[in-house]
């Protein structure tokens, strides 16, 4: 893999959100708000602090509406103009910053998450690049999770994946890794196993929705049979590809929210407005008085 920085972010967002039914009817779950943004916002922020200029996102013909809050919104932008709204005219515009371009990519059939990976081969190339599961949501006060893993993937030159220690009883919804020893944030992968049961799993590290991955990684999708339900993996072209070059897992610095699940929604919206310069005072009252409530409900 070359040594080169990281220009392209993959965002695969074709999948079908059937966890947030009924709202994902209509709305795509990475549409979904935390305070005042969507979480794909708060991804391709990340990507483009990371230094990617190129995002590459793979919907469905369903998602209109992640291509339409990425377009310009001409008439929007007028009336905020006219109507003297400077400081919403600027959030409407730096949805996307100059200099940064979106692609659409369509996958046709939702084939599972390596498949997606494969639909923007085309406009990646036969450079490494980033992917970026939006529903997982990394806060962190410092440099976001994909810029600290962008440099450690320049300064090794291999594929680098982010993980997180999960409790041992939740070893069953995530990718799990086993690695040599860790030095400082990242270890090099020996193992990857999808979705173990918790007395088969190799260790409790699990995977979370940020990638670099070398293009290399296309080959191996290409090559991948497709498992249980038809999804074609990106789990096992990941496996395939340790078995021929370093690949690192990363335990990057920050804190991520699980924003696929109601809970983790719930909890990100909380830790963002009890972060918040105007939203965190009232949050915090607000909080109070509702576990008051309820404190009082319980005893009745
Ligand atoms: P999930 O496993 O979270 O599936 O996909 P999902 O369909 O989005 O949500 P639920 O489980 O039905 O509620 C992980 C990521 O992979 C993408 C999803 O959009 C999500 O970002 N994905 C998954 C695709 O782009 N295409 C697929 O075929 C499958």
């Amino acid at each position: 893999m070359s040594h080169g920085r990281i220009r392209k972010a993959v965002f695969p967002v074709a999948g079908l959100g059937t966890r947030f039914l009924p709202a994902t009817k209509t709305v795509p779950k990475e549409m979904l708000p935390i305070i005042d943004r969507p979480l794909i916002q708060y991804a391709v922020d990340e990507a483009i602090e990371a230094g990617c200029d190129t995002l590459v996102f793979v919907t469905n013909r369903y998602k209109h509406a992640v291509a339409d809050y990425f377009d310009k919104a001409y008439e929007l932008e007028q009336k905020l103009e006219r109507a003297g709204k400077a400081e919403q005219l600027e959030l409407v515009r730096n949805v996307l910053p100059e200099g940064v371009r979106a692609v659409f990519v369509t996958q046709a059939e939702a084939l599972g998450l390596g498949h997606a990976v494969l639909c923007a081969r085309p406009i990646v190339g036969d450079e490494p690049f980033a992917v970026l599961l939006p529903d997982d949501l990394i806060w962190n006060r410092g440099a976001g999770a994909l810029k600290q893993m962008a440099d450690a993937a320049q300064a090794s030159g291999a594929s680098v994946i982010a993980v997180e220690d999960v409790p041992a009883e939740s070893t069953g919804s995530y990718g799990i890794v086993a690695t040599d020893t860790f030095d400082g944030r990242q270890g090099r992968i020996r193992r990857i196993v999808e979705k173990p049961a918790p007395a088969d799993a190799p260790s409790n590290l699990a995977v979370v929705g940020r990638y670099v991955l070398s293009p290399r990684i296309f080959e191996l999708l290409e090559a991948v049979t497709p498992g249980a339900g038809g999804e074609i993996q990106l789990t096992d072209a990941i496996a395939a590809l340790l078995a021929e070059a370093p690949v690192y897992a990363y335990r990057f610095q920050g804190t991520r929210f699980d924003c696929g699940t109601h809970i983790g929604l719930i909890e990100a919206t909380i830790r963002y407005a009890l972060d918040h310069e105007k939203l965190s005072d009232p949050a915090r009252d607000m909080m109070q008085r509702a576990l008051g409530e309820l404190g009082v409900r319980e005893r009745d």
